[in-house]
């Protein structure tokens, strides 16, 4: 891969990272008292969702699934699509009629949207019945926060950066797969993401740390881990160790934790020891997560992204090669501004050269402050739809074609819990995270078992658990 350009390429320094321990404030105030949340966005906001439990918890609260029965509701924001935006001040309003049926109802909003520069203000001014907002650099205020309670609207975001989390305490939402936060923020600044600006400049925590957390995941059962990052594979460039990925993955990998994944992963930084360590561990689990984003190497430039097409396809054939039934998904945007039919084309080429396992789409959505914003764009809405639902349709037949490669395999599967699908039936994931509904399992949830492949769909594979027959 080429060396990137460095007028795009913000040079970064290295930072003094502050760590911070959690703060654990209890008190048994709340007991008796119920809260509601809601998380929106990506892994990183159901992580954190995670921590925001655990401090609620510590204040006597627990959890409720029923909006009308809570007496404190916390929205976890998300900022990357206008839409994410819409659905919560949709729920606002939903929650200014709750209030007025119950004065008492604590009202909190949290996560990556009060830290885009004007959102607090709109909260400040349009929603005065919101009594917190925090931000993604002080989630662990939230417990001062809601002691320090006057009927006053308390607003505490911070633009923060440098400062890292250790010894967390969290309310996990499974006892057999954790995700592990190994990094904050992001350095990359591709031109539409507002993710830099609302996390930050990327910092790792060290290996060390990050070796304890799984360590403590094993002894207390957990099968499996995500290690979690905006960028996985920039881990440590940010720290004064000579750390990388690649080490980390290796370091975790030697736990003998059963399994591991990652995610997200940059095309730029992804290198061929990360290939090396990925082919070498059974643990660590063949399955990435590729963001491709535009299959247009003009595009791709006016993203910022630092690679060209022909230099994605060259990676994704270098990890297929190496890397026996891995399973690659992406991420991709149309209707990037100025978006040509031309373009679109690309990337419709890049699908099908791929045949990605899985993938989700996006339709471009301009971010304030993020420099693709002030691109005029002219291509209208209807054909940027048309083009997601053209991705789409083929991607659907590429993950249905993949899925019905696993009929009539036998397959390992982390059992996780009750599926939809059926009283009896369970659901879990391959080693590849294909989900798989399986018939006769129910007692083993949490166990890693053999299930035979009966049928594929585009999402989901059926099977039923292998039994051995002993002589
Ligand atoms: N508009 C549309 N999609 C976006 N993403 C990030 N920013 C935007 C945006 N402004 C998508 C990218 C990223 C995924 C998490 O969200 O594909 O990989
Ligand atoms: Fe956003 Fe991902 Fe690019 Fe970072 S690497 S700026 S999180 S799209």
């Amino acid at each position: 891969m080429n060396l990137p350009d460095l007028n795009q390429a913000k040079i970064r320094t290295k930072q003094k990272i502050e760590v911070r321990n959690a703060t654990n404030i209890k008190s048994d105030l709340f007991v008796g008292k119920k809260y509601f949340i809601r998380t929106y966005g990506c892994q990183m906001n159901v992580h954190d969702s995670e921590e925001i439990k655990r401090i609620l918890e510590n204040l006597g609260f627990r959890e409720t699934l029923e909006l009308e029965n809570t007496d404190l509701v916390v929205l976890n924001t998300c900022a990357i699509r206008e839409n994410a935006h819409d659905k919560v001040f949709g729920f606002l309003g939903r929650l200014k009629h709750l209030k007025k049926e119950k004065k008492e109802l604590i009202i909190c909003i949290g996560g990556c949207m009060p830290q885009e520069e004007n959102v607090a203000n709109i909260l400040k001014d349009k929603y005065p019945f919101v009594d917190i907002v925090f931000g993604t650099h002080n989630i662990d205020d939230l417990g001062k926060m809601i002691l320090n309670l006057n009927h006053q609207q308390q607003i505490e975001v911070y633009s923060i950066e440098g400062r890292v989390y250790e010894n967390m305490d969290y309310i996990r939402d499974s006892k057999y797969t954790a995700w592990v936060n190994i990094m904050y923020g992001c350095d990359k600044f591709c031109t539409y993401c507002i993710v830099p600006y609302t996390r930050g400049r990327q910092r790792s925590r060290k290996i060390e740390n990050i070796l304890k957390e799984v360590n403590t995941l094993k002894e207390q059962g957990y099968k499996e881990i995500t290690l979690l990052g905006q960028n996985v594979n920039a881990y440590g460039k940010d720290l004064e160790e000579n750390y990388d990925f690649a080490t980390l993955l290796e370091t975790v990998a030697k736990t003998k934790i059963d399994r591991i994944r990652f995610v997200t992963s940059h095309p730029w930084d992804f290198t061929d020891e990360m290939i090396n360590v990925i082919e070498k561990y059974q643990n660590i689990m063949p399955y990435i997560h590729l963001p491709l984003q535009s299959g247009s190497t003009r595009i791709l430039k006016l993203m910022g992204r630092r690679y060209t097409k022909e230099e994605y396809i060259q990676l994704y054939y270098k990890i297929k090669a190496k890397i026996p039934g891995v399973s690659i998904t992406t991420d991709i945007i149309v209707g990037f501004p100025n978006e040509t039919e031309e373009d679109f084309k690309e990337t419709l080429e890049v699908v099908n050269e791929c045949k990605f396992d899985g993938a989700f789409t996006f339709i471009y959505s301009p971010r304030e402050g993020t420099p693709a914003s002030k691109i005029k764009d002219t291509i209208p809405i209807e054909v940027k739809e048309n083009r997601l639902h053209k991705l789409n349709e083929i991607i659907n037949s590429y993950s249905l074609a993949h899925n019905q490669e696993y009929i009539g395999k036998t397959e390992d599967v982390l059992v996780l819990g009750q599926s939809e699908k059926g009283k009896d039936k369970v659901y879990g994931y391959t080693k590849t995270m294909k989900l798989v509904n399986i018939d006769g399992a129910v007692k083993d949830i949490g166990k890693i078992i053999l299930v035979r492949i009966t049928d594929a769909k585009s999402f989901s594979l059926d099977g039923q658990k292998e039994i051995f027959v002993q002589n």
